[in-house]
């Protein structure tokens, strides 16, 4: 076996970053294909119709099951081992997206050639900015008619506030879209389209003066020239170091359905990205190469497997080595647990994991014991930090149907909540149990939910919280008083925080001006 840090160098963990429609999942199909983790592609694709009608259960259970088995996806390419982390396409689990970005080491960012850069783009861009993310930049469906590219890189470097480093440059547009000009490489690279379903042959041609270039691209020839000369002389170079701290993006051109420009990509990728880096705990710094294992947890998903109704709670190796059966100290409840069965997520032969190294994923059985942001070490009291917690903006009470099943709907709720897509919070005056979301869709997912695996019937009606705040406040007695004035609108999260949930936004900007000393926090680190 090789030591720990030669299998940390290998790894490159990361995400897709895009506005929906931008191409996520058809690149992500595509990056499988040339990685040989799947011979065909068309595999990933059914959960496209399944996005579209959100409002259906089963459909999404079925979107919801194909996404925890593809919700890491392993494959070892080139000398390197890649570990790309999903990420959900709607916009009502937008925070299982902020989290899961901080499991991974770099991004790669998604771009439609037609649109440009998007709204969800731009949010997503200032999440990875928080952990200061290395992102590469995919410019897709250059088979269509789109935007200027140089147009396009000045509006990156503008909205997104990123340098943008061209390395490949596309050979036209939509119909007369022939291949890609590896500026680095000073290569270029021609497609003959055919079956997109597995790789196509691809004409190479060395130097872009190489007379051959005239004839296979004939009158386009003198416009690539011209272009590549003024792209030379106006954009930036590739800069790894400033790649590496989020200032500067590699950009490539391509279109994914096609399979243009992914093999480019990738092979960029693998050689630049990132492999995992030290980590920040709350005692100190963690560095990927030490012996002992650590790691933090960054989402709890319901295992779709009907057979066994348990969650799984996907954890990010930071450093040190997983083996099967070994023990690892679970710090926030301070217990020993043995762990026989990890889930691995190698794309082509899921089954149970052996061993695992510092930015691999394992998915970890969980009873509920398990929560998001959970550290688990080798008997080392630290805790990751940097796992955010949203405060939700919309809330409901549940209510339920028949009053003798109210154990089981504080079970389901709490469990359900476990899985950090809902909130729960039990005011302090009565005993409402209050569910907060970012997205509608949630309350409906989880009544049905309640339905299928606990058997409680209830409905989530309105009520009058406008937005909650975690308090934080560093002297007791302030916070002792605190309680008191503001008693009817506080309540406790599932972690035992204590929240103000305010009836309106007024309401709030009051509380906040009246209690200076006590601090409201939109977020919470878990
Ligand atoms: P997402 O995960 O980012 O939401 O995007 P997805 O890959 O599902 O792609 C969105 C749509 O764009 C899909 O079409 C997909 O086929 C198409 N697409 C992806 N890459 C390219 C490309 O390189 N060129 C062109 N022309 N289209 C591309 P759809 O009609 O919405 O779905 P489908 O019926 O094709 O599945």
């Amino acid at each position: 076996m090789s030591s720990i840090s030669d299998q940390a160098k290998r790894r490159r963990t990361f995400a897709i970053i895009s506005h929906p429609d931008a191409g996520k999942t058809t690149l992500t199909e595509k990056l499988l294909l040339f990685g040989g983790a799947i011979q065909l592609a068309g595999t990933v694709k059914g959960r496209k119709a399944a996005r579209h009608a959100t409002s259906d259960w089963m459909t999404m259970e079925k979107e919801r099951g194909i996404s925890v088995t593809s919700s890491v996806m392993q494959f070892p390419y080139k000398d390197a081992m890649v570990n790309l982390l999903d990420t959900p396409g709607h916009e009502d689990f937008s925070e299982d997206t902020y989290r899961t970005l901080t499991a991974v080491d770099s991004a790669l960012m998604v771009i439609d050639v037609a649109k440009g850069v998007e709204q969800r783009t731009i949010k997503l861009m200032d999440v990875c900015r928080l952990r200061t993310t290395p992102i590469f930049t995919f410019i897709n469906k250059l088979d269509r008619e789109g935007r200027d590219a140089i147009d396009l890189m000045d509006e990156v470097e503008e909205v997104l506030k990123i340098k943008c480093a061209p390395i490949t440059w596309p050979i036209g547009m939509g119909k007369r879209f022939k291949g890609v000009y590896h500026i680095e490489q000073d290569k270029v690279f021609l497609y003959q389209g055919g079956d997109a379903s597995k790789k196509q042959a691809v004409t190479v041609i060395d130097s872009l003066d190489n007379p051959q270039l005239d004839e296979a691209l004939g009158s386009q020839v003198d416009e690539l020239r011209e272009e590549i000369e003024l792209v030379q002389g106006a954009s930036h170079g590739f800069d790894k170091e400033a790649y590496l701290r989020g200032e500067l993006s590699p950009v490539f051109f391509g279109s994914a359905i096609n399979n243009f420009g992914v093999q480019e990509l990738l092979d960029y990728f693998v050689e630049h990205a990132p492999p995992p880096q030290p980590r920040e705990t709350t005692t100190r710094s963690v560095d990927p190469t030490e012996e002992k294992l650590t790691g933090f947890v960054f989402k709890i998903q319901a295992n779709m497997d009907p057979q066994h109704r348990d969650r799984i709670a996907f954890f990010r190796v930071c450093s040190g080595s997983y083996t099967r059966g070994m023990k690892m100290r679970h710090v926030r409840i301070g217990r020993d647990v043995q762990v026989a069965n990890a889930m691995t997520f190698l794309a082509s032969d899921r089954g149970h994991v052996e061993e695992a190294f510092p930015g691999d994923i394992i998915g970890l059985h969980n009873h509920g014991t398990i929560r998001i942001g959970d550290t688990f070490t080798q008997g080392e009291a630290l805790k990751y930090t940097g796992v955010p917690n949203f405060a939700p903006e919309l809330f409901r009470r549940a209510v339920l149907k028949d009053p003798l099943r109210m154990k089981a709907l504080q079970k389901g709720l709490e469990q359900l909540s476990e899985e950090g897509a809902t909130q729960l919070f039990r005011p302090l005056r009565n005993n409402d149990l209050i569910l907060g979301a970012v997205g509608v869709l949630q309350f409906e997912v989880v009544a049905q939910r309640l339905k299928d695996e606990y058997k409680v019937e209830c409905a989530f009606e309105n009520i009058s919280v406008a937005t909650a705040r975690w308090i934080d406040c560093d002297d007791p007695k302030t916070l002792e008083k605190f309680r008191e004035k503001a008693y009817d609108n506080l309540a406790i999260d599932q972690a035992g925080e204590l929240v103000y949930i305010a009836p309106t936004r007024v309401n709030l900007e009051l509380a906040i001006e009246r209690h200076p000393d006590v601090r409201f926090l939109a977020t919470r680190e878990i």
